[in-house]
């Protein structure tokens, strides 16, 4: 029953009974939607992923790693799966029905199973992104985030997945094409962006409309992008913006719930094969397009041309023409933009990077106009404040008696002296009891009991605060977990608070080294259970012979040095 998932070409899966698929659908097993599969699904079924016509089977999966191909042949470079726990796929077979549902268990679509298989993620990960380094997002998503098996098979679409923020911004392949008939607009350029709009790109996107008398689409990605961008409610309202400087009837705003991988060249390529799909002629393709960064070596994963060599190695069968981008910077003297091939040697210009940027954020100064519209630029500043206006997370971790509770509590006496930013102490026993009480101390439990510690923080950080955590917390991939999901918010503090284990025990302050020395406290940490180190914590504080509020000044006086309270 294995056979490709390709069908015939259709403009999209919206079940033609949807009565009758809805009333059917509530008799299969149900399947929870990831954010990626269902930014996928939302792709899949408005037909912006044609010719696919539901997630792969091993068949198509096994083509596309290999040869960037469909088992038909068609061109098609990344992966669309679904991915499952073993415990959801055990009871299936070939030829069941499942049932796919959005968080709130909103029915998005049946899919009829035609292939169930466990696949090598790190093949995977090896063919489709080239690497199996964990920094390259993709990668850390096969390795951490993916299910261990896959289902493929047709869907068949009861409805778009809901979305309630700028409805009137997005459009299906359908839709767009019409749209674009109605405007008479038969050569259209689309602008792939995750980022931001600034006039480099306003005048690049101008020049690419000038040069091939075209119309221009600003596409950008609203689904998944990579961790730490810019939020796309905030993008949305600088690209608004944007959008009021082109010439009248010349440029178009559509949002794309695609979740990106930042696969580089294969990435390119796909992006160009979906704006085939929404009705565009020409794709914009930049430097290191879609590339996700530097690799743990601090090398780029892609090199910066290798996405426009693969799409024009496949230019004959891709159905899109590339523009590539030119790189416009600015000429103070002339007070105008020109791309940096045609600047004249010895002629003065200007460009800041992502990095300069951020850096200009950080620290609260102005953006130059030259750079950004000043309306822009007033959004950016409002969604990313100065470093010291931001939230804070500040996380303390260590062995049970190494001083943790005292330190986190003085430290927060001292903040709210200093008062400002609302403050929640989310001390390890006070977790315990009112968020993780039902919680053990296994590896597992302790790993919900930091990542819930972590989520509270987050969205603490998130709104402005301040969380001041004390858990043990003695792994290091919850902690690393929490690091991440905290810092794309705000500012996180890790604080390992390295007070040897005799003095911790000497000290004994609750009793439990006696118990856990008798074996009456089993997994107890730093006796019968194990305290990974951390090695890239940003303070290290021992409390031993030291008094706590020399402790506590030093490490409110550290985190002032950093930025972080003003
Ligand atoms: S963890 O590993 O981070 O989830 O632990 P945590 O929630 O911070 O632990 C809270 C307090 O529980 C007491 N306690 C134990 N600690 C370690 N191991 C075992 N088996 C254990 N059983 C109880 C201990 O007093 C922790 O509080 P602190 O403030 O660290 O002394």
């Amino acid at each position: 029953m294995k056979t490709s998932s390709l069908k015939k070409v259709n403009d999209n899966l919206i079940s033609e009974n949807p009565l009758k698929l809805k009333f059917n659908a509530l008799n299969y097993p149900s399947w929870i939607l990831s954010d990626r599969q269902l930014c996928d699904i939302e792709l899949l079924i408005n037909g912006a992923f044609s010719p696919l016509k539901g997630f792969m089977n091993s068949i198509d999966y096994k083509s596309v790693l290999d040869d960037m191909r469909l088992s038909n042949g068609s061109l098609w470079p990344i992966p669309i799966t679904l991915d499952v726990t073993k415990n959801f796929s055990k009871s299936l077979k070939c030829n069941d029905k499942i049932t796919l549902r959005d968080k709130e268990g909103f029915i998005i679509a049946v899919l009829i199973i035609n292939d169930i298989f466990e696949p090598d993620l790190y093949e995977e990960a090896k063919l489709v992104y080239g690497t199996n380094d964990s920094i390259h997002p993709s990668v850390s998503y096969l390795g951490n985030k993916s299910n261990p098996v896959y289902i493929g098979g047709d869907v068949e679409g009861l409805q778009l997945p809901h979305h309630y923020d700028y409805k009137n911004l997005r459009h299906s392949p359908k839709e767009l094409k019409r749209i674009f008939r109605e405007k008479g607009w038969n050569k259209i350029v689309a602008f792939q962006t995750r980022n931001p709009l600034h006039r480099a790109h306003f005048e690049m996107t101008m020049n690419s409309m000038e040069d091939l008398d075209a119309n221009i689409l600003i596409h950008p990605v609203v689904g998944m992008t990579k961790p730490g961008d810019v939020n796309h409610y905030t993008r949305v309202r600088c690209y608004k913006h944007v959008m009021d400087k082109y010439p009248e009837g010349k440029a178009f705003l559509s949002l794309l719930p695609l979740a990106m991988r930042m696969g580089g060249p294969r990435e390119a390529l796909w992006h160009a094969l979906i704006r085939k799909n929404y009705g565009c002629t020409h794709l914009v393709v930049g430097r290191d397009h879609a590339g996700p960064g530097n690799d743990k070596n601090g090398n780029p994963f892609y090199g910066p041309y290798d996405a426009q060599e693969l799409l024009l190695k496949y230019k004959d069968e891709i159905g899109i023409e590339m523009v590539p981008f030119k790189f416009m910077v600015y000429l103070p003297e002339e007070n105008s933009y020109k791309a940096i091939d045609e600047v004249e040697n010895g002629v003065d210009y200007k460009t800041i990077s992502g990095t300069e940027l951020r850096d200009l954020l950080n620290k609260g100064e102005d953006i130059p106009e030259w750079f950004s519209y000043p309306e822009v630029a007033i959004e950016l500043k409002k969604s990313q404040p100065p470093v010291s206006q931001r939230g804070l997370t500040i996380f303390f971790t260590g062995l049970s008696g190494s001083g943790k509770s005292t330190i986190a509590n003085g430290l927060m006496v001292k903040l709210l002296e200093d008062g400002g930013k609302p403050i929640t102490l989310l001390d390890g026993d006070l977790v315990r009891t009112h968020l993780s009480s039902e919680l053990g101390f296994s590896k597992e439990h302790r790993s919900i009991n930091i990542q819930r510690i972590g989520y509270v923080a987050s969205e603490i950080t998130k709104n402005g605060g301040i969380a001041i955590c004390a858990p043990i917390a003695p792994y290091n991939i919850d902690r690393e977990i929490n690091r991440d999901m905290i810092s794309r918010y705000g500012n996180y503090i890790e604080i390992f608070v390295n007070t040897p284990l005799e003095k911790c025990e000497e000290r004994d302050s609750k009793g439990l080294y006696a118990l856990a020395r008798k074996g009456i406290i089993k997994e107890f940490t730093g006796i019968s259970d194990p305290y990974e180190e951390p090695k890239d914590a940003d303070i290290v504080i021992n409390s031993s012979g030291v008094s706590p509020e020399i402790l506590v000044n030093d490490v409110y006086q550290k985190i002032k040095n950093l930025g972080y309270i003003s």
